[in-house]
């Protein structure tokens, strides 16, 4: 999942060329968001005095990548502060050009390790966070790493604000499921639920990913959720392989979600090879039942009529 670079592309003349956009330690912003990045002079979002100079709200969108949705969704909302935080400095450094080209005073990229989220932010800071077509990290051992890991979304219940939510939107169906498991896991209702997000919100900003994977067929899994009450006694859950989400009979996957390309070519493979072991059994042993009845009568199995059986 490497993004390509073009000729000529330099990473370090990159994010040095859109510094401004870039926060390579958002820590030190943390509680402050809001007015520490409130554009200085700005009369378009001060239309009275008494007005306190601020964001109405910050949202943070976590693996933002090359940063499309981010930027598209500061365009809509004016008012709010967007954050789209990435751990590849190679996205950090496209999605800074796109904020540089945008002319857009209420976007920020924060280069930083989405497991780390809660140094970045006070608690009850972000309105929102969204999680669009995070990594779907599929096998068991890489668990962990997934970003809707129940361990995680406890992070982030500290950092949205009371009436705070998380959005996540992903092509993975067996990413879906897991993420629904690990939500009641850390005390989180779900809002709403939508396995085809383009055609429920078709008027939303689209990420890279939703642009690219809705081409080639992927329907959009979504859902909205919030905290509840905190779960008295929170233990991570057991380390899951995206695998056990899948159906039992493959032949119903018509699409094969990002990141599982392989495990259900292998899959596929193994029936397969299964089904042809079965069938040239099934074969022999019936070659081996006429074989015996033919000796019984009298006959010559090993001579024209078993070449016959022959498969
Ligand atoms: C499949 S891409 C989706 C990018 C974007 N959200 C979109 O929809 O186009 C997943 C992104 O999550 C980022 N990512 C994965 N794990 C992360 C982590 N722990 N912290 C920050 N970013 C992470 C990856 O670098 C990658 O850019």
């Amino acid at each position: 999942m490497h993004a390509r670079t073009p000729k000529h592309f330099v990473l370090e003349e990159r994010l040095e060329r859109y510094a401004d956009f870039i926060e390579p330690a958002p820590q030190d912003y943390a509680g402050r968001w809001a007015e520490a990045c409130f554009p200085v002079g700005s009369t378009a979002l001060e239309k009275g005095a008494a007005q306190p100079r601020r964001f109405r709200e910050v949202r943070l969108d976590l693996g933002c990548g090359k940063g499309a949705f981010t930027v598209e969704s500061a365009r809509c909302e004016p008012d709010v502060l967007f954050l789209g935080m990435d751990g590849e400095p190679l996205c950090m450094a496209y999605a800074g050009g796109i904020a540089a080209k945008s002319g857009l005073e209420n976007v920020v990229f924060l280069a930083w390790d989405g497991h780390r989220v809660t140094e970045a932010f006070a608690p009850g800071e972000l309105s929102r966070i969204y999680l669009n077509f995070p990594t779907p990290f599929p096998r068991k051992r890489q668990a962990r790493l997934r970003l809707t890991d129940a361990t995680y979304l406890m992070d982030y219940r500290r950092i949205l604000a009371p009436s705070g939510a998380l959005r996540l939107k992903t092509d993975s169906r067996p990413l879906y499921l897991f993420t629904l498991e690990e939500l009641a896991a850390a005390g989180y209702e779900v809002l709403w639920t939508s396995e085809d997000a383009r055609a429920d919100f078709p008027n939303e900003p689209t990420s890279g990913y939703e642009e690219r994977l809705a081409a080639n067929g992927a329907k959009v899994f979504a859902l909205e959720a919030a905290p509840g009450p905190e779960p008295p006694h929170f233990s991570p859950t057991p380390q899951r392989g995206l695998v056990e989400y899948l159906p039992q009979d493959l032949e119903k996957l018509d699409y094969v979600p990002l990141g599982m390309e392989a495990t259900v070519w292998n899959m596929r493979n193994r029936e397969a090879k299964l089904w042809a072991k079965g069938h040239r059994d099934e074969k022999r042993a019936n070659n081996s039942e006429k074989c015996a009845a033919l000796h019984e009568q009298g006959g010559d199995p090993v001579g024209s009529l078993s070449r016959e059986l022959t498969p």
